[in-house]
């Protein structure tokens, strides 16, 4: 899993700069105020400083900051910098050479990144970055089980062909234990969302790929429909995404 760099560095920071306008309202997860909260009650009693890693328009940022944090951003992308530093100071940086000194955070946060990411080198900065007392609150969308595991790769992949990796609940565990990480708790929620308004904000896919991608949702095998409770209403496709909430701290 290496580092982006040359042109699909530059293909992703293009692909975020377009989404950033429009990126609050791209999906409901990105707004949606229980998972939002799931992230805050996490990261616990506000206990000095924090950063939002990979922060995008920094929605979990302000949240924290509300909560208390003194919040700093980090975003490869300098238009979600640029966006989240209208509510935090952000810079443009990448996860795996983490813009601070050693020990200058008593809690990193880092949400639906981590496929994009170098795993080793991000999870070896966020160790160096955290103070001794600090902790790691990290999520993403996995599949619910093994039954849709196969087809939401293939959906994931066909719709983010920049992604590193795809991750199960399981394989993010066991990246964050051989980091030398240790979860502390967890939690798990799920968000509806409209496939049709994901891709209405996906503008950097083809209409071909769009329409590809609705379609998988609707037409997938029928384990998979159940699990994801896969319905159309008027037209829209609609389903439910699963999210992995984890607290971890770095014990070496
Ligand atoms: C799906 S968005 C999530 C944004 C934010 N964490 C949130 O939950 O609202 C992914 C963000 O990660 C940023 N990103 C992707 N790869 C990165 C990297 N290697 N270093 C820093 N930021 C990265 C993108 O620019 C984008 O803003």
């Amino acid at each position: 899993m290496p580092v982006k760099k040359g042109p699909a560095l530059r293909k992703l920071k293009e692909q975020f700069a377009i989404r950033c306008p429009e990126f609050d309202i791209s999906a409901n997860w990105v707004s949606d105020r229980k998972l939002i909260n799931a992230h805050l009650d996490l990261a616990g009693k506000p206990a000095g400083k924090a950063l939002d890693l990979c922060c995008g328009t920094g929605r979990v940022g302000r949240a924290l900051k509300r909560g208390g944090w003194e919040v700093l951003g980090v975003d490869a992308c300098q238009e979600m910098a640029r966006a989240s530093s209208r509510f935090f100071p952000a810079l443009g940086g990448m996860a795996e050479s983490i813009p601070f000194k050693p020990g200058s955070f008593d809690l990193v946060i880092c949400r639906q990144t981590f496929q994009f990411l170098d795993i080793k080198k991000t999870l070896s900065g966020i160790a160096r970055v955290l103070s001794s007392a600090g902790s790691f609150v990290v999520s993403l969308t996995v599949p619910f089980s093994g039954i849709d595991s196969e087809w939401l790769s293939k959906i994931h992949s066909v719709k983010q062909p920049l992604l590193l990796k795809f991750y199960t609940a399981g394989d993010l565990e066991n990246e964050l234990k051989k980091a030398g990480f240790r979860v502390r708790e967890k939690r798990g929620l799920t968000v509806r969302e409209s496939i049709d308004r994901w891709m209405k904000y996906s503008p950097e896919l083809s209409p071909k790929i769009r329409g590809k991608v609705i379609s998988m949702v609707k037409d997938a095998p029928a384990a998979y429909k159940k699990l994801h409770r896969v319905n159309v209403v008027k037209g829209e496709v609609f389903e439910d995404w699963n999210w992995i909430i984890l607290k971890t701290i770095y014990k070496g």
